[in-house]
């Protein structure tokens, strides 16, 4: 792994649709968000923004019942294709949850934490890496020097954003599914209305 963010793939979509049960939640949704890209999602409640984000990730699958049909590709995989590891695509595809949801560790060890169970055991890029993914998400200036403190001693902002870097330091994410990232901040954001 470098600390050299590679560039990310396109996300399609070609007529995905998803039910639960019988009835249908997404109705054959075509898109395309291009590499680097921000899409920001809108639409009122129930209308299916979350079962979108939780569909590019594959974890719409754990609700008991459900049926996804159509294309998903990011960049040249197959998403919804039998031969696509779970846990592959979960190394791109990231999800921040609207609800803040640090692990019981320090500050560092939640965001080193998808980088050791990926095979990263060199400190140097390991830090280096926490510390580009903090300044990514916008949270280094309040954390620097406390890092070993409990992450769930932070502010419910604070919070949302480690989430965030934790997201982010995986190497290369191809895409990061945020649910209403500013909504811990004190900001509206985009979704809140
Ligand atoms: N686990 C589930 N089982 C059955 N139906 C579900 C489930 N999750 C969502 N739905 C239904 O699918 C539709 C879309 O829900 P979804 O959560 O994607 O909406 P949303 O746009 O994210 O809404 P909100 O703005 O309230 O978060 C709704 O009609 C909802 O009732
Ligand atoms: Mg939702």
């Amino acid at each position: 792994m470098s600390g050299t963010p590679t560039s990310p793939p396109p996300v399609a979509l070609d007529h995905v649709s998803v039910w639960y049960g019988a009835e249908r939640a997404l109705s054959n949704v075509s898109l395309t968000v291009g590499g680097g890209e921000v899409m920001a999602v809108i639409g009122p409640s129930g209308c299916g923004k979350s079962t979108l984000l939780r569909v590019i990730n594959r974890l719409v699958e754990r609700t008991p019942g459900v049926r996804v049909a159509g294309r998903l590709t990011v960049g040249s995989e197959d998403v919804l294709g039998r031969a696509m590891s779970l846990e592959a695509l979960r190394r791109r595809v990231g999800m921040v949850f609207q609800q803040p949801n640090p692990f019981p560790f320090s500050i560092y060890d939640n965001v080193a934490y998808g980088l050791k169970i990926h095979g990263e055991r060199d400190a140097a890029r390991l830090r280096a890496r926490v510390q580009t993914a903090l300044r990514e998400a916008g949270l280094w200036d309040e954390v620097r020097g406390k890092l070993g403190r409990p992450a769930r001693a932070l502010s419910g902002g604070q919070q949302q954003r480690l989430c965030i870097a934790r997201a982010l330091a995986v190497e290369g994410p191809a895409a990061a599914a945020l649910h209403r990232p500013g909504s811990g901040r004190g900001a509206r954001g985009p979704f809140d209305g």
